[in-house]
């Protein structure tokens, strides 16, 4: 139970009062396969356009107002692909944080990992925990990437880690409740997404952020990932303002 006060000074961070649009984003970047397939191309190519776009939408979030970004990049269900489709991933996952390391950090872009990495080859982990670690005092826009990462799986690892410090006698039983929980979660710090987008025209969340998006907005548009561009990103964002956030009253 080692996040609660960090838990606290993010979420009491002020959001500016003039901002309309959201502050945390999150995006299930999905249709790379159908794009490359409408090219005559292998799924990887794809995937590879796929990577090129995260690096514009990150450059907008400071104009758009977007102080956290949270991109699902892999998923704990995604290892059932063809063992050449996930290979290909992993290896583009690679080098993606190499190649685009030096310009996030340039960019004050804080990056974080969340998902379970038991799984992942040691040498990607590796580059994840460098890349976490150069970044780590950066603060102009918080990147998550959600890599091996499912809603389930990671209630359960929370739930794991939190039955162990109530059986170490660090955690009472009576104070686990809805705040205490999402300390033990991979996402602890982060505040909860004020808008999720999904690509690609499907209409599911596909075991993305399930406890943290419980009163997210939102938005499932027909654009396939390697197409969706800043303008899009920015006409959703100014639709976000309209809606009206009840989190259960009435008006
Ligand atoms: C999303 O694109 C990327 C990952 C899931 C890794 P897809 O690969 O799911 O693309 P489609 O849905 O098959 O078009
Ligand atoms: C969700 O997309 C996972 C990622 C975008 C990383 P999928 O393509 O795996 O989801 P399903 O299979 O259509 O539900
Ligand atoms: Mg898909």
């Amino acid at each position: 139970m080692v996040s609660k006060l960090a838990l606290a000074v993010t979420d009491l961070r002020p959001t500016p009062s003039d901002q309309t649009g959201p502050r945390h984003v999150a995006i299930i970047m999905d249709g790379n396969g159908r794009w490359a397939q409408a090219r005559g191309r292998p799924r990887l190519f794809g995937h590879h356009a796929g990577a090129r776009r995260v690096r514009q939408i990150v450059e907008s979030c400071p104009r758009l107002g977007i102080k956290f970004l949270t991109i699902f990049a892999f998923s704990t269900e995604n290892w059932a692909r063809t063992q050449a489709e996930v290979a290909g991933l992993m290896g583009l996952f690679q080098r993606y944080i190499s190649k685009e390391m030096s310009a996030l950090h340039a960019a004050d872009v804080r990056v974080r990992f969340v998902g379970d990495r038991v799984r992942l080859d040691p040498k990607l982990v590796a580059l994840m925990v460098e890349l976490e670690t150069l970044t780590i005092d950066n603060d102009t826009v918080h990147l998550t990437i959600a890599l091996n990462y499912g809603g389930r799986d990671e209630v359960a690892r929370a739930t794991k880690r939190l039955a162990e410090d109530v059986s170490a006698g660090k955690l009472r039983p009576e104070d686990v409740d809805e705040s205490t929980f999402p300390c033990y979660l991979d996402t602890n710090i982060l505040p909860d997404p004020d808008l999720v987008i999904r690509t690609s025209g499907e209409a599911r969340i596909s075991n993305f952020l399930l406890w943290q998006s419980a009163y997210s907005e939102y938005e499932f548009i027909d654009t396939l990932w390697p197409d969706f561009e800043v303008a899009e990103l920015e006409h959703l964002c100014q639709t976000f303002g309209n809606r009206g956030r009840r989190y259960g009253k009435a008006e």
